[in-house]
């Protein structure tokens, strides 16, 4: 089999930081995580790689892999050119640790702002029923392992392009499993509008296209939820029946985290230093990289910076059209 050739980012925030290239000998059935480990092996013991499962059930080791958010466990090299150069790097959504690890904790503070599932008080659970439908819908949005894929090819959260901030997909569907739950007594409708910004969410769907999980979050998590607001906030039959229902509305006001902004994001692959074998980079001092290639600053404007409704639209659009290069069938990893 032939050799991959690998493009691997490598930089922490605040120093230089590049592509660098390895030339990786294939097995039948590698994926992209075998690869790094055979680099961390042989040729960069100091690569820093996140993995646990090795099974895309931990959620992990999600990178870039030619541009596109995907678990390194779950994407096979088989799957590419490899006449072509693949190119990996971190998630660029989130701030940048070391190489291919990023800080994903913003995730974890916007997870504590929604309030848990609340059953009735006086109902004791063995008293609890609910249908098989129910329990299947409610099924999908819990296969959900945490990779942050999602929220990583996310435009509204990628590009830090609101003013307020967004909760991104994976959060919207851990809501509406809450909100479908027929036991759950909270309205979390006025939290989501106000606090999570789901009005944000303009149904891209490029957050469905990379979950590994195959989760509907679009068709079966954020639209239904869309609709569940619209309907509370802007249809007045609706909001009538509610204040009769008397539903507890929670989570109003909350102030989401801020995401912080990517500082140490690696420059685009093509700007980047491509010495021409392994040996070569490692033994070229970082110091050496132009400053352009260093990718030391922001890679995009720092979050709250308002752009306009086509600006907004425009990178949609870039970020939709992000199609792996070299990758034969063009899937999900
Ligand atoms: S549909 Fe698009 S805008 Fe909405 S959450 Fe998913 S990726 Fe973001
Ligand atoms: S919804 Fe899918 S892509 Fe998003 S975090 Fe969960 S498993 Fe990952
Ligand atoms: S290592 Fe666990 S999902 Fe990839």
């Amino acid at each position: 089999m032939p050799d991959a050739h690998l493009k691997v980012f490598r930089g922490r925030p605040g120093e230089p930081s590049e592509f660098v290239d390895f030339d990786v000998p294939v097995e039948e059935g590698m994926v992209v995580l075998d690869a790094l480990h055979w680099i961390q092996g042989h040729r960069a013991p100091d690569l820093a790689v996140r993995w646990n499962c090795k099974a895309a059930k931990c959620g992990s080791c999600g990178a870039e892999v030619n541009g596109r958010p995907s678990l390194t466990c779950k994407t096979r090299l088989s799957d590419f050119d490899l006449d072509e150069p693949i190119t990996v790097e971190p998630m660029r959504a989130f701030p940048l640790i070391k190489d291919l690890v990023t800080d994903v904790s913003w995730n974890y503070a916007v997870n504590r702002t929604i309030t848990p599932f609340t059953p009735p008080e006086n109902l004791p659970q063995e008293q609890w029923r609910w249908q098989q439908r129910d329990v299947d819908r409610v099924q999908e949005f819990r296969k959900c392992i945490e990779c942050f894929l999602c929220q990583d090819v996310c435009h509204v959260l990628r590009n830090h392009e609101t003013e307020r901030a967004f909760m991104g997909p994976r959060f919207l569907i851990r809501v509406a499993s809450l909100e479908m739950h027929p036991i759950d007594q909270v309205d979390r409708r006025q939290y989501l509008k106000d606090s999570g910004g789901i009005g944000y969410c303009n149904i891209t769907k490029c957050c469905t296209e990379v979950c590994p999980e195959h989760i509907k979050i679009t068709d079966n998590g954020i639209i239904p939820l869309k609709e569940r607001v619209a309907d509370a906030y802007y249809d007045p039959l609706q909001w009538a029946w509610r204040k009769l229902r008397g539903r507890e509305a929670t989570g109003a006001g909350t102030e989401l985290p801020v995401l912080p902004a990517p500082v140490g994001a690696p420059p685009p692959p093509a700007a980047a230093t491509t010495p021409t074998d392994a040996t070569a980079t490692e033994s070229a001092p970082a110091q050496t990289a132009e400053p352009a290639a260093a990718g030391t600053g922001p890679a995009r404007p720092p979050r709250r910076v308002r752009t306009t409704k086509s600006a907004r639209q425009t990178a949609g659009r870039k970020d939709a059209a992000r199609a792996p290069r070299g990758r034969r069938d063009g899937g999900a990893g």
